[in-house]
């Protein structure tokens, strides 16, 4: 089995952050959101890994390199898609990579609270059936249908239609980003249009299959599954995510200072007259100096927190907090800077870049 990872797309949702950099790529609990799916597919046994990538490939190629960096044996093949016209359409363009093999199609912005094993196994018991799937795909029951693709199920849990972003939720069952596919989906993809929002949908695709008798299995995800293209499920992402660190301090904590809970405190970084609240992660070489770091913060790399207080928040490498009494809630991207001087006379100074989002108490 192979995976292939959509990785390129957009990210309008979580812009200034995708300005200057891959959505995908933004850490959660200070790792990469699309390395915790890698991770799960190596877990599952896979290790030929398919990345289709857009305007950000080369700073997914410098993440991700060959592969090797996961696992014995992992490789990642590039695959370029000139826009972002679909998820079918990745699917298309990867048709020399994926062969006629089965593979496990995952969105690089989505974050499950389990992994991949048990749902790769049930697709491949279920291949080997005397009625065999051409797909699997993982639904989650969600309040707000609007947002996702939606698959009506009839009384014995098959699936009957999908539908995209209905106005209308026929049903309240969502599409995770995770899809099981045998090579029947080729054909799909290279049949259906175009959608209203010009884009190949993976759902008219998936509907191709029911419309010609494929078999489309469903699975029902238990834990928890966020999409997170947006700031507050990312900052949702990193809570859940920080919630299941063990404590670790390879870097230096004082005597002035006090950790509390499960604290993360990475090589080279240093902790001075300060009081972190975990779960918190601080990333290598930063310095944290007279602050309070409370629950649910990841602090990045080579970052610098000086007289400030930090809560609920993901500050990203290199960035700089200084005298500012009290940030939650925030996402701060790298090499930012957010200060308080005592310059006169006393006023908000901003060098705001586009689509920022500024709340002043
Ligand atoms: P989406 O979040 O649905 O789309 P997007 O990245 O364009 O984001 P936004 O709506 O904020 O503009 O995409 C899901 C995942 O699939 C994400 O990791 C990007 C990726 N993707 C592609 O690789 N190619 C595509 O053509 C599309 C639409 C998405």
């Amino acid at each position: 089995m192979k995976a292939l990872i959509l990785a390129g797309g957009s990210g309008t949702r979580l812009r200034p952050i995708t300005h200057t950099r891959a959505k995908q790529l933004v850490p959660v609990a200070n790792t990469p959101i699309l390395f915790r799916g890698i991770q799960a597919m190596v877990e599952a046994g896979i290790t030929d890994i398919g990345v289709v990538v857009g305007d950000t490939a080369a700073e997914m190629r410098a993440a991700i390199g060959d592969g090797s960096q996961f696992g014995p044996g992992v490789t990642a093949t590039y695959i370029e898609q000139e826009a972002p016209l679909g998820l079918a359409h990745g699917v298309l363009i990867a048709r020399e990579f994926l062969g006629d093999d089965d593979f496990v199609m995952y969105l690089g912005d989505n974050m499950l609270e389990q992994g991949l094993v048990g749902f790769v196994d049930a697709f491949e018991g279920a291949r080997s059936s005397a009625n065999p799937p051409s797909a699997q795909i993982l639904l989650k029951q969600v309040s707000d249908p609007q947002r996702f693709g939606i698959a009506v199920l009839d009384d014995e849990g098959h699936v009957t239609t999908l539908v995209e972003k209905p106005e209308v939720p026929p049903s309240n069952y969502a599409l995770v980003g995770v899809y099981l596919f045998d090579a029947s989906i080729h054909e799909a993809v290279a049949s259906i249009e175009p959608s209203d929002r010009g884009e190949l949908e993976i759902t008219d695709a998936i509907q191709w299959l029911i419309d010609h008798d494929l078999r489309v299995r469903t699975e029902i995800l238990t834990g928890w599954w966020i999409d997170t293209g947006k700031l507050t499920p990312l900052l949702e992402a990193n809570r859940l995510i920080l919630e299941t660190i063990e404590s670790r301090i390879d870097g230096s904590v004082d005597a002035a200072s006090f950790l509390d809970g499960r604290v993360i405190v990475e090589t080279g970084a240093e902790i001075v007259n300060s009081t972190i609240r975990g779960p918190v992660a601080i990333g290598a070489r930063t310095r944290i100096v007279d602050s309070f770091i409370g629950p649910f913060s990841a602090i990045g790399a080579d970052c610098e927190v000086v007289h400030s207080e930090i809560e609920h928040s993901v500050v990203m490498d290199s960035s700089k907090v200084i005298e500012i009494p009290r940030l939650e809630d925030s996402l701060i991207g790298s090499d930012a800077v957010v200060s308080r001087s005592k310059r006169k006379p006393r006023a908000l100074r901003l060098m705001v870049g586009d689509h920022c989002r500024i709340d002043i108490e």
